[in-house]
């Protein structure tokens, strides 16, 4: 067969089966069904609303879609170089050695038999440990290549497809916090320049304070494609390190290419008195009065030093004076239309068994001023100041507002398995009530929630967006009730699968595209050889005749195995070659060895 045909035949296969898988990766959230939750809680309004926003001149109902949508991406954590190890595997030092030994560069004094045994094992390893560790060098690049293009396909194509009004990316940016700035800047660059392409950091001008966020709050909507372009980062502790290890230089290079690990944003949305009903429009002027402005607050804070011991106090002493204005310039708990939400990494403290993750610490022994060196959680302490600083809730029920606190939800990452829990303190539980947490889903469905005398929270830990959590990301929906006069938030989680798929399609895709410009270079060099053009070869028989022998070029398609040759011209009447004395054996040496062989031993000369 010929290399064109098997070609073509491949191509027959392999083009649909990579359009498809492609078109699969490429629209992925509308295989899973990803999309933003509707105000209208049902799971089939929330993917048509998302589908028609995407179909030209279709109208949809802004009701339905919610003002603010937060794609939420937990730890990506970049890997990347280690620079002792990479530069080992680029210098072959087992071969440099090689030569050392073999002609005592360094000075030893080795008998022949030393010096042969030294170079053989040095050969040896350069063979078994050198080569090797310098294709693993340059399979871990390609591999980290391939990952920040994943991590960037599941933005781009969320982005696009769900349609957020803001992104976060909730710690962990980068794989850890012991990296030199080089590394650093480098895995910076590979994250606004692969993984989230296109974003840029929120601008230190719109970071505010909490004691000022109120005189700059911004209107929800304003500066939407500008909004929808900042990536609200959240530090971690590969990014900055954990109490113990977070050290001045580790925030400040994070400040420089991500942006500030403590601030406020925080939004109003003035509610279209136009779409009120006749009810309300006679009571519009007593509403501005009673019925304060819808209010967003948006809380990044970096948890990484709430617990102690710190080594740096005054890190330490930064972040407490941080939650302490957010607590001091927090609204009256008892303020309608008011939502908190908090962007952190570490997830507050429950107990063992409720997520993957449970309660968990470890300390610098002898260094690092003996400073966490890991945590799961916060600590039980740490967690009571969220809960009841932050968002004022209190076992008291004669605390402000019975100590149910402000309304609002926690969104985190760190347990890379991601988890939804319900916070709660049972206020009639006797005789010292603590801080519970449970499953979100089972808390629903007992109406935990709506209990009289049970204040809670919802904490959303996000799963990682990593290939090996199967590339996920949180879609996060807020909107406004107007008959309830608050806020409500739902939730939602949007798989890609792991990295072998989009490895899978790209290297298939590759291997099409491929194989499609050789087949085309075959089809086009062949359309330009004159194939219809015989070529003739004279030749002069034994017996003073000439024969004249007329070889067609193989045209594929063209009859049977196309290399046939038609002897044509004054052919001896009997139909076979006269071939003088020794026969083939000594015309094949005189004459073209590959005209005879096409032709004497084809299966068939024509009679
Ligand atoms: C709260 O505590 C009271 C008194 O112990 C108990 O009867 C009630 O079931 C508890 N509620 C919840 C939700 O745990």
């Amino acid at each position: 067969m010929f290399p064109a045909a098997v070609l073509r035949i491949a191509l027959l296969i392999l083009v649909p089966v990579s359009f498809i898988l492609s078109s699969y990766l490429y629209l992925y959230p509308i295989f899973h069904l990803c999309a933003f939750p509707s105000p209208e809680h049902a799971a089939t309004s929330s993917f048509s609303t998302t589908v028609r926003q995407h179909i030209p001149f279709s109208r949809h109902d802004p009701k339905k879609i919610a003002p603010f949508r937060l794609l939420a991406l937990g730890d990506p954590q970049l890997e990347g170089n280690s620079p002792l190890r990479d530069r080992q595997a680029q210098t072959f030092p087992n071969f440099s050695k090689f030569w050392k030994d073999a002609l005592l560069l360094d000075g030893t004094r080795h008998n022949p038999l030393q010096r042969v045994r030294h170079s053989l094992h040095d050969l040896i390893d350069f063979y078994l440990d050198d080569i090797p560790s310098f294709f693993e060098l340059f399979r871990k690049r390609l591999d980290h290549i391939g990952n920040d293009y994943y991590l960037g396909h599941i933005y781009r194509t969320l982005n696009w497809w769900a349609d957020p009004t803001h992104v976060t990316v909730l710690g962990d940016l980068v794989g850890s916090q012991w990296i030199d700035d080089e590394e650093f800047e480098n895995r910076g660059w590979r994250y606004w320049n692969r993984v989230v392409r296109g974003g840029v950091r929120v601008p230190d001008e719109l970071t505010t304070q909490p004691s000022e966020a109120s005189n700059s709050a911004k209107i929800l909507g304003d500066d939407a494609a500008a909004w929808k372009k900042r990536i609200i980062n959240v530090a971690g502790n590969h990014d900055i390190g954990y109490a113990g290890d977070l050290s001045p230089a580790r925030m400040e290079r994070f400040v420089r290419v991500f942006g500030k690990a403590n601030y406020e944003l925080r939004f109003q949305m003035p509610v279209d008195h136009a779409s009120a009903t006749q009810e309300n429009v006679e009571n519009v002027e007593n509403d501005e009065r009673k019925r304060p402005v819808p209010e967003l607050r948006i809380i990044v804070l970096n948890d990484m030093n709430l617990d102690t011991p710190a080594s740096s106090k005054e890190l330490q002493d930064e972040t407490y004076h941080f939650l302490n204005e957010v607590i001091t310039a927090s609204q009256d708990v008892s303020r309608p239309a008011h939502f908190t939400l908090v962007l952190t990494h570490i997830p507050l403290y429950k107990k063992e068994g409720i997520c993957v993750d449970g309660p968990f610490f470890s300390f610098f022994n002898g260094h690092f001023d003996n400073g966490i060196q890991e945590q799961n959680h916060l600590s039980r302490d740490a967690s009571k100041g969220f809960l009841e600083g932050i968002f004022g809730m209190s076992a008291a029920t004669d605390a402000p507002g019975q100590g149910f606190g402000r309304h609002g939800l926690v969104i985190n990452g760190h347990d890379h398995e991601g988890c939804d829990i319900y916070h709660y303190i049972n206020q009639t539980a006797p005789p010292e009530q603590e801080w519970l947490a449970m499953r979100w889903k089972d808390a629903h469905s007992s109406r935990l929630d709506e209990e009289p005398g049970v204040p809670g929270l919802r904490e959303i830990t996000v799963r990682s967006m990593m290939g090996g959590f199967a590339g996920n990301a949180g879609l996060l929906s807020l909107w406004f009730d107007e008959e309830t006069w608050d806020w409500n938030f739902e939730f939602a989680n949007c798989g890609l699968g792991t990295q072998h798929i989009w490895w899978l399609v790209h290297i298939l895709d590759l291997i099409t595209l491929a194989i499609g410009i050789v087949y085309s270079v075959m089809v086009g060099i062949r359309s330009m050889i004159p194939v219809e053009d015989p070529v003739f070869m004279m030749e002069r028989m034994g017996n003073g005749k000439v024969t004249m022998l007329k070889i067609e070029t193989a045209t594929e398609g063209k009859g049977g195995n196309g290399n046939e040759i038609t002897v044509a011209g004054l052919m001896p009447t009997s139909g076979k070659l006269d071939v003088p004395g020794a026969g083939k054996k000594s015309l094949r040496k005189k004459k073209s060895g590959r005209i005879l062989n096409g032709t004497l031993n084809g299966s068939s000369p024509p009679r």
